[in-house]
């Protein structure tokens, strides 16, 4: 049991003031020990009091998905296996990204607190301050290399997924946005290693804008609508809760994705896009198309109909006249 952990175990089991002395002698760590490591909790998020001469208790748990904490709850058969949290970290992709071809298996899981250097898609920066969700999964999908395309769709279903059953109003603008009273509340990045026909490895790059105050983020990045969970709520989510549920439901299009269910996932985007059948604008390096977008296809692409006839475009930002 890692040192954080079992001292949090000691604390949870008891509702009274446990002193120094004793979580030192119980955990098998000195007290000044003990006293690091109480600090790291806080931390972490659990509110700890401290009273001279009674000692600790602990009295609110953290929402932080920590490793202990997040693989007690979380029910799923491959994705967090294996969780790696860092308080600070440039990306989370990045270390998932180095990770990747050291690990045997799929599924590990990297989550961070705060992004130092948060990368976004087509090189943008992300703005990761604390209280957002950032994290970062390693998947080694045996499927064609020609089929990951449907793994972006499926992400983003998950995260809108995750969302909604909040009460937030998410929905999904392509590539893979997932957007909320107009606005952005979640991105997807995909990093992929494979060879023309055998996927090494993606990695999925996964940011929510939860307990963030939006305003400050758009201050910073400006002509983005940015928006977070709790914007959109009036109230701090749970992020635990929120990894747990987002983590699950990625597995389960994950698993599917070999075989029945990539029809499935594609049907259960389109329906939580209100972008089809409306007029967009989607620009890509100095060059913008536009014209309805008519519909988004299983290798990734969205076609529009345009002036010229029909056209797929397979990456871009769009921007959707309601
Ligand atoms: C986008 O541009 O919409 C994609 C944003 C992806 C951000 C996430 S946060 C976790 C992971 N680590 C990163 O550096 N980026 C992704």
């Amino acid at each position: 049991m890692a040192q954080p952990e079992k001292l949090i175990s000691l604390l949870r089991s008891d509702a009274r003031y446990i002193c120094g002395e004793e979580l030192g002698t119980k955990a098998g760590i000195s007290r000044s020990a003990v006293w690091k490591q109480i600090e790291l909790l806080r931390r972490y998020g659990y509110s700890i009091e401290s009273r001279r001469g009674l000692g600790y208790k602990l009295t609110a748990h953290t929402d932080i998905p920590v490793p202990w904490e997040l693989a007690k709850i979380l029910c799923t058969s491959i994705i967090g296996k294996q969780i790696i949290y860092r308080e600070t970290i440039d990306s989370t992709q990045n270390l998932a990204i180095s990770l990747a071809s050291k690990l045997g298996s799929d599924g590990a899981v990297v989550i961070a607190g705060r992004q130092e250097s948060g990368r976004g898609r087509q090189k943008r920066r992300w703005l990761s301050p604390k209280g957002g969700l950032w994290l970062s999964v390693i998947l080694k999908p045996e499927i064609p290399t020609a089929r990951i395309t449907i793994l972006p769709f499926a992400a983003a279903l998950a995260v809108c997924e995750a969302l909604k059953a909040l009460g937030v109003a998410a929905r999904l603008k392509w590539p893979n946005d997932v957007m909320a009273s107009g606005k952005k509340i979640a991105g997807i990045l995909l990093d992929i290693s494979a060879t023309a026909d055998q996927v090494n490895y993606v990695v999925i790059g996964i940011g929510i804008n939860a307990n963030v105050d939006s305003a400050t983020i758009s201050a910073r990045l400006p002509g983005t609508k940015i928006t977070s969970i709790s914007d959109e709520l009036g109230w701090n989510t749970n992020r635990l809760q929120l990894t747990k549920s987002l983590l699950e439901n990625l597995e389960g299009y994950y698993l599917g994705i070999e075989h029945r269910a990539r029809g499935e996932i594609l049907q259960k985007w389109k329906k939580n896009s209100d972008m089809l059948g409306r007029k967009v604008a989607v620009s890509y390096k100095s060059k913008t198309i536009r014209g309805v977008a008519t519909d988004v296809n299983e290798d990734g692409s969205l076609t529009l109909l345009t002036d010229k006839g029909c056209i797929d475009v397979v990456s871009g930002d769009i921007r959707v006249r309601y």
